[in-house]
């Protein structure tokens, strides 16, 4: 196998993922266990991951130089990379940072790890620090404008290093580089890449979890995690399982009566539970985005909580939460030991610290294109499957500041100007677009008139994990009909803007 060392990056899961599609058996373990790991797994190449931290920092994560003498296959990406060089007498320098696309070129020389690369193809950094000398032994293999030693290799000690990140999809040829270097270490890649989910294996778990008497109430939102978790969950254990949906005032137009629809075509009737008046009245004057994700969060439970108490009383033994929760969620609201805080999403690290419920979460691990697959297996349709992801704190999370009533009819409407122009485009590939209530205020003239009206900045993005995402290159036409309709149509909106960040460094709500 080979073993992944997670030093915190956000995406040490991700390179597993990578791996383990090349049919490779895979282990994610901390650093300081693995020499440990060594001993006890047939190990046949290591991988030591990114991470968010500088290797001068004090307590900076490291590992036991020793695994550069063992004669087994390394690579190092970004922090990984950092890390070797330092422990092997190279110099690394703090705040020679990029993040995003870059274009890298690669020495014309016959090299395995370079097997089937082009000279030239895009590459995804993300990173704080630099190697600026190489340890003794190594050489340079591709560089980009920035970055010199950005692919980098021991030959003699089959040591490797690459500063971009070769697991995230907008990497071109990242697999080919994993699979160049699984082939390094002698185990024989792309066996089973078009692997099925095992569905079946999913559901004995449920159903091992749960047990034979007790019931499970769902977190449902009529998006695409909740509902494969929900439709599992109904395969696994049946009517003991109540998907509950709330209706906060925060979610997208229909999406109740969507839910409702997609639960009675698996023959069962969720339980509609109605919290507008009272979610807009927790989250009065609140403007940091983290304590919104807390009150929603807790206010989620308690309604929850609420629920399972009234069903207790009729003697219904409900014990569990089921959560659509997905491995994005999960990371980036610190999922691993090293890793940094980016949010708390509602779901993980929104939730409040004592729970009556257990929280059954099925799809925890998988990525949202891995949910979608599950999905089209379990016979979800299509239209369905493909549906925007949309954040569990809806709206609340695309108005920056305070959610009042005004400005949530606001980006309602500028919204529902954004999907409606979309769809009539039928442009593809648009993984997520809406409007942001940006809490920026400039000046207009309407009607010979001065306006002092917020900016409403457009968000439309391509994805496919959510780990990685580029902004789409919307026809300007469409972006054109778009900008005026919400001027026009939606009050007290003085400007559009059209937010051209990729994902890393910006994440792809606002907030
Ligand atoms: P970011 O903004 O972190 O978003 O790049 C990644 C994906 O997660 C969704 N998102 C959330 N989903 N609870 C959720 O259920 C949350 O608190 C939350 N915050 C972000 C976001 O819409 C995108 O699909």
């Amino acid at each position: 196998m080979i073993l992944v060392v997670d030093f915190g990056s956000q995406t040490t899961h991700l390179i597993g993922r990578r791996i383990k599609d090349l049919g490779i058996d895979i282990k994610i373990i901390y650093p300081q266990r693995t020499l440990l790991a060594i001993k006890k797994e047939k190990t046949l190449g290591i991988i030591l991951s990114g991470g968010p931290s500088s290797v001068y920092e004090k307590n900076a994560p490291t590992i036991d130089k020793k695994i550069f003498s063992l004669n087994i296959p390394i690579l190092g990406i970004c922090y990984g990379l950092q890390l070797t060089a330092h422990l092997l007498g190279g110099k690394v320098v703090s705040g020679k940072k990029e993040y995003g696309p870059t274009m890298l070129t690669i020495k014309d020389e016959k090299l395995k790890i370079k097997d089937k690369l082009p000279r030239q193809f895009t590459v995804w950094m993300s990173h704080g620090d630099e190697v600026v000398k190489l340890p003794k032994g190594f050489k340079t293999i591709g560089s980009s404008v920035g970055v010199p030693f950005a692919f980098v290799e021991n030959k003699d000690k089959k040591i490797y290093g690459l500063q971009f990140h070769p697991e995230v999809e907008h990497t071109a040829y990242g697999l080919q580089i994993l699979s160049n270097f699984v082939d390094i270490c002698n185990l024989k890649s792309g066996s089973n890449i078009q692997e099925k989910f095992k569905v079946k294996e999913i559901e004995d778990n449920i159903k091992r979890i749960v047990g034979e008497k007790d019931y499970v109430i769902g977190a449902v939102s009529g998006g695409v995690d909740s509902t494969v978790a929900g439709t599992l969950t109904a395969k696994a254990i049946g009517k003991r399982f109540i998907p509950i949906y709330v209706n906060n005032g925060l979610m997208r137009k229909g999406t109740g009566e969507h839910v409702v629809k997609i639960f009675k075509e698996i023959g069962i009737k969720p339980l509609v539970i109605n919290a507008v008046g009272e979610m807009l009245r927790r989250l009065k004057k609140i403007t940091d985005s983290e304590s919104k994700r807390k009150i929603i969060g807790n206010f989620y439970i308690e309604i929850f909580e609420r629920e399972m108490k009234k069903l207790l009383a009729k003697k219904i033994p409900v014990k569990f939460l089921l959560q659509g929760t997905i491995y994005s969620d999960a990371i980036e609201s610190q999922g691993t030991k090293h890793s940094a805080k980016i949010k708390s999403h509602h779901n993980v690290g929104g939730l409040p610290k004592k729970m009556k419920l257990t929280l059954l979460e099925p799809v925890r691990d998988f990525y949202k294109d891995e949910v979608r697959e599950i999905g089209r297996e379990l016979g979800l349709p299509e239209e369905f499957i493909l549906k925007q992801p949309f954040p569990g704190p809806g709206y609340a999370v695309r108005i920056r500041g305070e959610v009042t009533k005004e400005r949530l009819e606001m980006e309602k409407k500028a919204d529902e100007i954004v999907l409606s122009e979309l769809e009539k485009s039928g442009i593809p590939n648009i993984f997520m677009s809406f409007p942001v209530m940006t809490g920026v205020y400039s000046t207009a003239v309407k009607g010979d008139g001065r306006q002092f009206g917020e900016v409403v900045a457009l968000r439309i993005v391509e994805s496919k994990d959510i780990m990685t995402s580029t902004w789409s290159r919307i026809p300007y036409g469409i972006l054109q009909k778009i900008s005026s309709r919400i001027v026009n149509e939606v009050p007290d909106v003085s400007r559009v803007v059209y937010d051209i960040t990729t994902k890393p460094p910006a994440t792809m709500e606002w907030e």
